[in-house]
């Protein structure tokens, strides 16, 4: 129920809990402030601030770890520096590991399909488009060739 009415709030105000907001929630369902923030802060999903014009979250939990997850997250950090409108955070499991490593652009699930082609890929060494096969699904050739499309498509 708390989830679910922070959740619709965050959607009413385009991804944010504005502290007011927070409040009158508390005083509606007769809790205090501080539990109603407990439980917001606890979900990586809630924001308190509004949300930068991309935000990619990248998987770093055991099976996209064991994928390069945690190369891809540098890679990415590093092609976001000096980009005020993007931010790039480590998340927690999102559901995907059947495609590690697996980020989220925006609210938009992404599979990587880990390989040995996208490890070379974060290094560098492979040169810049898709990874061939299941991952050429996955719309973000950018963060390997490191252009600017996929923050421009987000
Ligand atoms: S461990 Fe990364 S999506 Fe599940």
């Amino acid at each position: 129920m708390l989830i679910q009415e922070l959740r619709e709030i965050q959607r009413k105000h385009n991804g944010h809990i504005p502290e007011d907001e927070l409040h009158a929630l508390a005083n509606r369902l007769g809790k205090s402030k501080a539990d109603v923030y407990g439980v917001a802060s606890f979900y990586p999903e809630f924001r308190f601030e509004a949300p930068p014009k991309v935000e990619i979250q990248i998987c770093t939990a055991l099976p996209c770890y064991m994928k390069g997850a945690e190369q891809l997250y540098r890679a990415v950090v590093k092609l976001a520096e000096n980009r005020e409108d993007v931010e790039v955070h480590r998340c927690p499991c999102l559901g995907r590991c059947d495609g590690a490593p697996a980020l989220t652009i925006n609210e938009n699930v992404h599979a990587i399909y880990g390989s040995r082609e996208m490890y070379d890929r974060c290094q560098g060494s492979a040169g810049p488009g898709f990874p061939r096969g299941r991952a050429a699904a996955v719309p973000h050739r950018s963060l390997w060739g490191g252009g600017g499309e996929v923050w421009d498509a987000a």
